[in-house]
């Protein structure tokens, strides 16, 4: 059984057919990448999965449990933490702040919360900058605050939604360890990504999106090989090496 199973779905903006009968499934352990041109509903399916949206047609199976109405909190109970594409960092508050608020939703109160954040902190190396303003830091680190929020909740599913947008290949390459090392700790990971050399080489699968329907799914070799994906999305901008 997979963890995550999405059937069939499809979730509608007015006339706009942001996600088209969408079928796919994420297996325990693994890093799934969501790719796609600007529109294609990367980030409206992460909102359904994430209980933002409840879609009118079709299925979300996690844990093998309907969740297709779940509300955003039920969502994060259940296990699924996601990040914004658009950082949403609780800028007047502390980085440790922050991920105490992520670490409140398993933890028996501010002690158990406040060791939980610490211990999130250091493993995503924002320890030394615990005391700082979430608005001071660089958007490299807002981003790893999110994902340190998220982790904090200790979820089963990891969804990311352009981590690297923004980044220099510095920071781009500490991400994609900081995502590795999330991987190692047994936390099931999906992933919006447009840069390609992040993406192909850290996905154990991909799943392409164009406006609204899934186009392909399967192996980085195989997706980045496919003549529909080559026109819909890559064009001459990713080469898989073998
Ligand atoms: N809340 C909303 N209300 C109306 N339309 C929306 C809403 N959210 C998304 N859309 C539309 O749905 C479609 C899919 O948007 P979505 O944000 O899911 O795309 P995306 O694949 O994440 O794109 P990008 O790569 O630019 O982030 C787009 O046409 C978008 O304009
Ligand atoms: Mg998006």
């Amino acid at each position: 059984m997979a963890l995550l199973e999405v059937v069939n779905l499809t979730k509608r903006f007015g006339g706009l057919v942001a996600n088209d009968d969408v079928t796919m499934s994420v297996n325990e352990g693994e890093i799934v990448g969501l790719i796609g041109p600007n529109g294609a509903g990367k980030t409206t399916l992460f909102n359904s999965i994430a209980g933002v949206y409840n879609p009118e047609k079709g299925k979300i199976l996690f844990r093998g449990e309907d969740i297709t109405q779940y509300n955003p909190e039920q969502a994060c109970q259940a296990g699924i933490a996601r990040t914004f594409q658009i950082v949403r960092v609780f800028k007047g508050m502390t980085v440790l702040d922050n991920v105490m608020v992520g670490a409140y939703l398993r933890s028996k109160g501010e002690a158990d919360a406040r060791n939980r954040a610490i211990e999130v902190l250091k493993f995503t190396g924002l320890y030394p900058k615990r005391d700082y303003l979430a608005s001071a830091l660089t958007i490299a680190d807002k981003k790893r605050l999110e994902m340190a929020r998220a982790l904090a909740t200790r979820p089963t599913l990891l969804m990311l939604d352009e981590a690297m947008a923004g980044l220099n290949p510095t920071e781009c390459q500490a991400a994609v360890e900081c995502i590795r090392a999330i991987s190692r700790e047994g936390i099931t990971i999906l992933m919006v990504e447009h840069v390609m050399e992040v993406i192909m080489p850290i996905s154990d699968r991909i799943v392409v999106l164009n406006s609204g329907k899934k186009i392909a799914e399967g192996k980085p070799e195989e997706v980045s090989a496919d003549p529909e994906v080559i026109k819909a999305y890559l064009g001459g901008k990713y080469v898989a090496r073998s």
